[in-house]
């Protein structure tokens, strides 16, 4: 089959996120201008560059009763965030933490989580995540929407640090089976990493 238009097809649902899968869920921290943390899982997210180590992710709106959600809105009035990796064994936490709630909920307090201090920003990380990386904000480019009620934001975020859980490290390389890193699927499925294979460059094996 071809599709390109979603009102015609014999599709359930549009298939566009079941193939664009697995997609990583990058666990956003922010904190807005009182101080008050927030934390919302986002699985439009993916490392775009390594030098100087860069993500983007998509907080698309409106909130429910409209304005941006409170991550872009932290975002943009803080300049900074923190993504936190997700787990297997996080995944009903990081579930919980999508719920839409006021903007003064404090989603680590919701979820019973730890709010860790970060070194280089002043929002915190989640303790019991596997890894986080602390974000300087770059930009939000607004991209095009076919539904007029809805927003569509990329953010860009250089990476100025990293926490790892010593747990996670084996011979100075990251051992996935102990990250077993959560991932988004299409419809409301996800999957975990559970093995790996290892696969050499034609034109050199370096391990970057
Ligand atoms: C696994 C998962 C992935 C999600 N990915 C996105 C996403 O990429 N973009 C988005 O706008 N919302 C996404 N959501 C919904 C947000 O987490 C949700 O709207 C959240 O309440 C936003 O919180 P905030 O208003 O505190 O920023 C996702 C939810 C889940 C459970």
């Amino acid at each position: 089959m071809f599709y390109d238009d979603p009102k015609k097809h014999n599709l359930r649902h549009n298939p566009f996120k079941a193939l664009v899968a697995p997609r990583p869920i990058a666990w956003v921290s922010s904190m807005d201008l009182d101080g008050v943390p927030n934390l919302a899982p986002f699985s439009f997210f993916n490392a775009v560059a390594d030098q100087p180590p860069t993500i983007v992710f998509a907080p698309n709106g409106p909130r429910p009763g409209g304005g941006a959600k409170d991550t872009l809105r932290n975002i943009e009035q803080t300049n900074e965030f923190v993504v936190n990796l997700c787990s297997w064994e996080l995944r009903d936490a990081m579930n919980e933490s999508s719920a839409h709630v006021d903007p003064k909920v404090d989603e680590f307090e919701m979820t019973g989580l730890t709010a860790a201090p970060s070194v280089h920003v002043k929002t915190p990380r989640v303790k019991e995540a596997p890894a986080s990386l602390e974000c300087r904000f770059i930009t939000r480019m607004r991209l095009p929407s076919t539904n007029p009620k809805i927003e569509n934001n990329m953010v860009i975020g250089e990476v100025i640090g990293i926490h790892i859980d010593d747990a996670i490290i084996d011979d100075g390389m990251i051992d996935m089976a102990a990250y077993h890193p959560l991932a988004r699927l299409g419809y409301m499925d996800y999957t975990a990493v559970e093995s790996t294979f290892e696969m050499l460059r034609p034109d050199g094996d370096k391990k970057t």
